[in-house]
């Protein structure tokens, strides 16, 4: 019995099939390499190829006996999925939709969704639990939307899933050998490692007008160890006969901008140059997760805090200035 993972070359990807392995399961990675590395699964078993290859994902599932699916393959970039919608919603949604329907007709109705709490866009208020209702403001949040309804209709054809909604991942694992490529990512942590380590001269911050405690914008930042312990939940709790679920991946504390800043500072003994700018488009002020939900169902809990975010990412472009060889 193996758990196929699509997008398994991935930075939350890499680190689940990492954890899975270590807990002695049975893993195989499939991925383009499109915008993965081969490097960060060391040497777990990796199909390279497309999730909408239909004979592809047959075979794999049929050599390696699959029995579940975490399903991370997808495009990520909020800002991308406006200029390009077309190459958003083939990979995110119809390639999902084909995914689906071949693990259906193999045999495999357990389904691992790598969601986002960018489906609540602004939300009314946080902590926001999962009843609040799903408003993506990008394509690349509908697309994830959109998943998540197609998973809950696909209830009627016998898949069972869990939808993960993930808060603001970052962090990388504890060896320092596994971490974010922060070169092409625009996300608040692999900015600053990149002023850190990558030649930007400085953070921009955008916006300190917000009605927030510093007037810089809040979100819920998760351990990417801890998000990859979120999937194993999930799979057990599938495995256990757990009906569909969606639910929030967050710690339930709100940091700001500036908090994030200074803890970077402490951390590393390093001060980080950075300039307060004008507000990003589409930012709201503060979005964190109510996590009782996953706590109640999949009993996970976030067990690293923000120095250890900070900490990890940093050991990770500290051992590995150029990232992952090409
Ligand atoms: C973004 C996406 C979200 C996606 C998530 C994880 C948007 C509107 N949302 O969330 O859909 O699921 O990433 O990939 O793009 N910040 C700065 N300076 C920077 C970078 C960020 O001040 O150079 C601030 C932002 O204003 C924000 C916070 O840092 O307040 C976090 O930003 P970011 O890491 O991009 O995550 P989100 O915007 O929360």
């Amino acid at each position: 019995m193996t758990v196929l993972v699509t997008g398994g070359a991935g930075y939350i990807g890499s680190h689940t099939a990492r954890l899975l392995t270590e807990l002695g399961r049975e893993v195989v990675a499939l991925d383009t390499l499109e915008r993965g590395y081969r490097d960060s699964l060391g040497d777990l078993d990796l199909v390279v190829g497309d999730v909408a290859d239909e004979r592809l994902v047959a075979k794999t599932c049929r050599k390696y006996d699959v029995d579940s699916v975490i399903h991370f393959a997808a495009y990520k970039a909020v800002g991308e999925s406006v200029s390009e919608p077309l190459r958003y919603y083939k990979n995110n949604v119809s390639s999902s939709i084909a995914l689906v329907e071949t693990l259906m007709a193999n045999g495999v109705n357990k389904f691992v969704f790598s969601s986002s709490a960018a489906v609540y866009g602004t939300p009314d208020s946080s902590p926001v639990n999962e009843d609040a209702p799903l408003r993506p403001q990008s394509p690349y949040a509908q697309t994830k939307t959109d998943i998540e309804h197609f998973l809950r209709s696909c209830d009627a054809i016998g898949l069972r899933s869990v939808s993960l909604r993930y808060f603001n991942a970052a962090g990388a694992h504890d060896s320092g050998d596994m971490g974010e490529d922060f070169s092409l990512a625009a996300n608040l942590v692999p900015v600053i490692m990149r002023v850190l380590f990558g030649g930007q001269e400085q953070l921009e911050i955008f916006g300190d007008d917000y009605p927030t405690p510093d007037g810089t914008c809040v979100r819920d930042y998760v351990h990417v160890s801890d998000l990859a312990d979120a999937h194993v939940k999930a799979l057990d709790y599938l495995a256990t006969g757990g009906k569909s679920l969606a639910c929030n991946v967050g710690t339930g504390q709100g940091t700001s901008v500036r908090q994030l800043v200074e803890m970077t500072e402490s951390v590393t003994s390093r001060s980080l140059p950075h300039e307060v700018v004008g507000r990003r488009p589409g930012d709201p002020a503060a979005v964190y997760a109510d996590p009782t939900l996953i706590r109640a169902v999949l009993g996970w809990r976030a067990t690293r805090d923000l120095r250890e975010i900070i900490a990890s990412a940093y050991r990770w472009h500290e051992r590995h200035p150029e990232g992952y060889a090409r």
